[in-house]
């Protein structure tokens, strides 16, 4: 199959480009370079002894679009493209809206136009905002997400579901992430995050290696058991396993469907600083701050659906999460410009 990436050259899409390439599939990306570097796509193409085809350009840019499925007969579209940080979309809703929504809606048209109706979008556990109930289902309330990026992605959900409601030719996955982590094995491909990292592993990791004091535990107050948040930590080559069972399950089966992308388990911050000390070798300076305006107290999914209906399951565990993300920072100090 030949499979179009949009924002390919990130954290979750290289990680899923060479899964792609790996399985036999051909690639076209489409990103921008806003949050990554094209060095990172010279990198899957090294890992996987084979090249991509590649677009820099934006995906509300509509002539683009039609002329990257004029040059490839692209089967299925896995759309990563998008903008992540939730402080960021607190101080500029406008430009959230813009990229994602609008990103979307373009690319939904660009396809449509090219006859091409098979989509997977990248959603997350943060549509989900803060709820009694764990563990979160698919069928969990989305009525009130945090931020405007959680927002954002409550929007697109809802405007492909509509959309596929509308014409039957369409097949769309939206995968709800929970809290993506770690790197290839092979420490080439990771997490380069631009200026000072908002969550919580990579900033970790750049403290366990020297590049920043201490890491600040954002609130021991809250009602888990060690007083710190929890979260569902999920392993990025898992996730990149999801992408394909969904591509797989879209050849097959037309319509909307949503998946939970998580572990099923949920780790304390304290958890984790203490898995990564043991793999370090050292403690890991620490210290208590306020909680963060926004956060959650926990979070976990369940993602039976998805082992039920795509037989996805995730199968690396915190420490070897823990282990490839710090593998990847030991040997890629400043990111792909190290
Ligand atoms: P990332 O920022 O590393 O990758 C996104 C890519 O999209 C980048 O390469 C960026 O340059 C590109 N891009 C941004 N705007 C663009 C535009 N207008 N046109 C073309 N390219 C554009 O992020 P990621 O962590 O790989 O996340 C991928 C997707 O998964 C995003 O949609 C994100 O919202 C979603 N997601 C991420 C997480 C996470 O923690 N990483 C969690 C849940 C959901
Ligand atoms: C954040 C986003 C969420 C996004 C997710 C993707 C917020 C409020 N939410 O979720 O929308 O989908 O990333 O990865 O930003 N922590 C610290 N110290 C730090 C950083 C984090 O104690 O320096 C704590 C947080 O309070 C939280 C946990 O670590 O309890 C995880 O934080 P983070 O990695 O930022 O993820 P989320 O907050 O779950």
């Amino acid at each position: 199959m030949h499979i179009l990436l949009t924002g390919g050259a990130g954290y979750i899409g290289t990680h899923v480009m060479l899964c792609c390439l790996e399985a036999g599939h051909s690639v076209t990306v489409v990103d921008d370079f806003s949050n990554s570097s094209p060095k990172a796509i010279a990198r899957v193409e090294a890992l996987a002894g084979c090249r991509v085809v590649f677009h820099q350009g934006d995906i509300r840019d509509a002539a683009l679009l039609d002329r990257v499925f004029q040059e490839s007969k692209i089967d299925t579209v896995l759309h990563f493209a998008g903008l992540k940080a939730v402080n960021e979309s607190v101080e500029n809703p406008l430009s959230y809206y813009d990229v994602n929504v609008g990103g979307t809606i373009a690319l939904a048209q660009a396809m449509g136009r090219a006859g091409v109706f098979r989509l997977v979008f990248s959603s997350t556990a943060s549509v989900y905002g803060e709820q009694e109930k764990m563990p979160l289902t698919e069928s969990s309330p989305i009525d009130d997400p945090t931020s405007p990026y959680g927002r954002s992605k409550r929007m697109v959900e809802q405007i492909l579901e509509d959309h596929c409601a509308s014409d039957p030719r369409w097949a769309i996955a939206v995968l709800r992430y929970f809290n993506p982590a770690g790197a290839h094995i092979s420490g080439q491909i990771g997490e380069d995050p631009r200026g000072t990292p908002a969550n919580l592993i990579p900033y970790a990791t750049q403290v366990a290696i020297g590049q920043r004091a201490a890491l600040s535990v954002f609130g021991n107050d809250y009602p888990t058991p060690d007083g710190t948040g929890v979260r569902d930590y999920i392993h990025v080559m898992d996730l990149a396993a999801g992408h394909l069972m969904a591509v797989d399950y879209l050849r097959m089966h037309m319509g909307y469907r949503v998946w939970n992308l998580g572990t099923g388990r949920g780790h304390s911050v304290l958890q984790i600083v203490q898995e990564l000390e043991n793999i370090i070798g050292k403690p890991l300076p620490t210290n208590f701050a306020e909680r963060r305006s926004g956060d959650i107290a926990q979070c976990w999914a369940d993602p039976a659906r998805a082992e039920r209906e795509l037989g996805w399951r995730a199968q690396h565990d915190l420490n070897e999460m823990l282990a490839d993300h710090w593998r990847w920072q030991k040997l890629n100090p400043k990111g792909y410009d190290s």
